[in-house]
């Protein structure tokens, strides 16, 4: 029988007891990785875990907020006292706050700033100081979206984490490359979660604008995800990947 493509890796996803990292974990352990599956709601990582475990996964749940450095330095702790150690790491968790500029309170972008930026900066600092001291590469990946790249209204504080993210990504080439360790984002469009699944003006809206005229699936998205963090992407480091069905690489036009 062939050997599943990530047998003997370890990961941390964070954020991922619903939505887009949650089917990350659920297709690391398909393809045999072993993960720690955090999110802030306890009672959502149970129930998250537990079913890839029905499935087969090898999957612990660990709740926290991971924009605490505790919880970060728990995640790692975890990974190497259930699976011995840590390969990949995905900062999976963000949120999105909506508001005119002119009206954005400074409450509101310090929460922002603090989960989209200071919790993924810190898990990919201590994620790439455990694999350094493994001596066996690793892989990081950082979850941006399109909206860091195209202005949207009332996202220019959410944008600007996400931009901030793949300049993160690029930047962190330079200090990690020298250990075999890569690091890329992916930039998400418009995708059916269980947030917006059922909201058939969402459904209906992006698939008027988006040139593969469908949003994208949580599948979409982890499929990439998996694919950046596997062995077969080994050179592959600093890169932004957009899977938003065509929408960032199409202007607005008179003709469409
Ligand atoms: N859904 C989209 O259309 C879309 C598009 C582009 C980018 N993204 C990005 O993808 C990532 C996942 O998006 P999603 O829509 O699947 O997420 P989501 O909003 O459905 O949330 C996923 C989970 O994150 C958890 N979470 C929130 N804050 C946390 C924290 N501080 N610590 C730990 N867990 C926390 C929530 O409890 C929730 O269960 C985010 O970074 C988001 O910005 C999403």
């Amino acid at each position: 029988m062939q050997k599943k493509n990530l047998s003997g890796q370890v990961a941390i996803v964070t954020g991922a007891g619903v939505g887009i990292g949650y089917e990350i974990c659920r297709q690391l352990c398909l393809e045999g990785a072993s993960v720690v599956l955090n999110d802030i709601d306890k009672n959502l990582s149970d129930i998250a875990a537990e079913k890839i475990r029905n499935e087969g996964g090898n999957c612990v749940a660990f709740s926290g907020d991971c924009s605490e450095i505790s919880v970060i330095e728990n995640l790692i702790k975890i990974a190497i006292e259930s699976f011995g150690k840590l390969t990949i790491a995905i900062a999976n968790a963000g949120i999105t706050t909506y508001g005119n500029f002119l009206e954005y309170e400074p409450k509101s972008l310090d929460n922002l700033l603090k989960i989209n930026l200071f919790g993924s900066f810190f898990l990919a600092q201590a994620s790439a100081k455990q694999m350094i001291s493994q001596q066996s590469g690793g892989r990081i990946l950082l979850m941006s979206s399109v909206t860091g790249r195209i202005a949207h209204p009332n996202l220019a504080a959410y944008g600007m984490t996400k931009a901030a993210l793949e300049q993160l990504a690029k930047n962190l080439v330079i200090d990690l490359s020298p250990y075999q360790i890569t690091i890329n984002t992916i930039a998400p469009g418009a995708t059916l979660t269980e947030r917006t699944v059922e909201d058939n003006d969402y459904q209906k809206s992006w698939s008027r604008i988006t040139p593969m005229q469908k949003p994208a699936t949580v599948e979409d998205i982890a499929s990439a995800a998996l694919f950046l963090v596997s062995p077969q992407a080994g050179h592959i480091t600093g890169q932004s990947i957009a899977i938003d069905g065509g929408w960032t690489s199409v202007g607005v036009s008179p003709y469409l």
